[in-house]
């Protein structure tokens, strides 16, 4: 069945294609890094000054909420468009490419915030189709700044009933135009560590005067994959990666200790938590039996970000009507990468899919990724991610008949 309110999303996020696209490459140019980004906090507010909406600013970090209210009371629901471009230096000689050094939205986060705004500005003139209240989430510092979480500790997103959450993420490596989702984990939790294991330096041709830790270093990397293909489940996958290891300076010399570095990633809590312990237990363990001492330092990066299932169905049936159901794609594989939406998620059932914005003539395996400084996205894609971000809160605040 067609809703014929969701049908007329695309032609008229079409219609305001060209101030979307002009908004994405005025953020393009001018990225920011990290939780403060004045200029395109600025540039948000400028953009949805005229829509009649109520702001809630962060005051710890560039965070807006603006406040999209219905024609009649009910639920709120949560979109959110993420702010914050990286590090990088931008290599793509686009003629709307980053005007600032060192800084490049390679992660098409600019995109994200051009569709929310033109969907809050479909949405605005839409008001007699809601019953509740969208909250307009852009949000800064995803880029491993934990942006989400400092705006629901601040309270940001505090309402009583919320609903449902959905956010959007661009992909170069998905067909342009297509809606990507999937049911359950969709992004991983990616946490890092550090060992440090502390013998007893000496002379490299005297071991037995020396406690060196270089042979414990390697069993531990060994080890460590067994706890992953012995003590974890094989349908929970998890990826442990010893990164990076360091000891010694010379061929002389027994170094006095050795170090560890390294990322986890995993897609439930049980499993995360588990092997941290194991991690513990493996290191600790080793390092006894050689008579060394270990430090084990785990940094818990962004939880697993987790679709709810019936949420996800709305995403699916919304995006069906909207860019058509040959063009929304069930994701098979969760995907490694980390999210801080999920902190969003953890909280309030919703979703987060994936916009296929590969380039025209290009294969999307092959196609640079995001965070590369070749990436390119296909703009031609914001009028399906503007008309599905739109489409998901008038389906989920629809009034009773
Ligand atoms: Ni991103």
């Amino acid at each position: 069945m067609t809703i014929p309110s969701l049908a007329a999303l695309m032609p008229e996020a079409d219609a305001a294609q060209e101030r979307t696209v002009a908004f994405r490459r005025k953020l393009h140019q001018n990225p920011e890094i990290g939780l403060d980004l004045p200029v395109t906090r600025q540039a948000v507010l400028d953009e949805i000054a005229d829509l009649g909406l109520t702001l809630r600013l962060s005051e710890t970090t560039s965070a807006v909420v603006a406040e999209l209210d219905g024609a009649q009371p009910g639920p709120t629901l949560i979109l959110r468009g993420d702010m914050d471009a990286l590090p990088l230096q931008e290599d793509t000689g686009l003629p709307f490419a980053s005007a600032v050094e060192g800084a490049m939205h390679a992660c098409g986060h600019d995109t994200h915030v051009a569709m929310l705004a033109g969907a809050a500005r479909l949405l605005a003139a839409r008001r007699e189709e809601l019953a509740g209240r969208v909250l307009l989430f852009f949000q800064p510092g995803e880029e491993s700044y934990h942006g989400a979480r400092y705006a629901l500790e601040e309270g940001l997103l505090d309402d009583t009933d919320v609903i449902g959450a959905f956010a959007l993420h661009i992909s170069s490596q998905f067909e342009s135009g297509t809606i990507n989702v999937r049911s359950g984990p969709i992004l991983a939790a990616a946490d890092t560590f550090r060992v440090v294991l502390t013998g007893r330096g000496g002379h490299a041709s005297a071991p037995h005067a020396a406690n060196d830790p270089v042979p414990a270093a390697c069993e531990i990397v060994t080890a460590v994959q067994t706890v992953l293909s012995r003590r974890i489940s094989t349908f929970d996958p998890a990826v442990l990666t010893v990164a990076r290891i360091a000891a010694g300076t010379t061929s002389n010399i027994i170094p006095a200790s050795a170090e560890m570095e390294g990322t986890i990633r995993s897609f439930s809590e049980e499993t995360r938590d588990d092997i941290h312990t194991r991690l513990r237990t493996v290191v600790s363990g080793i390092a006894a039996a050689h008579e060394l001492t270990a430090d084990v330092d785990i940094t818990p990066g962004y939880p697993v970000t987790v679709n709810d299932e019936t949420f996800t169905d709305r995403v699916r049936g919304v995006a069906s009507a909207v860019v058509g159901a040959d063009r929304v794609v069930d994701i098979e594989n969760p995907l490694m990468g980390a999210e801080d939406f999920s902190y969003v998620l953890a909280k309030y059932p919703g979703a987060m899919a994936f916009l296929g914005a590969c380039p025209e003539g290009v294969d999307p395996d092959l196609a640079a990724p995001n965070h590369s400084n070749l990436v390119v996205f296909d703009e031609r894609s914001l009028a399906s991610g503007v008309a599905t971000y739109a489409g998901v809160a008038l389906d989920s605040l629809r009034p009773t008949a």
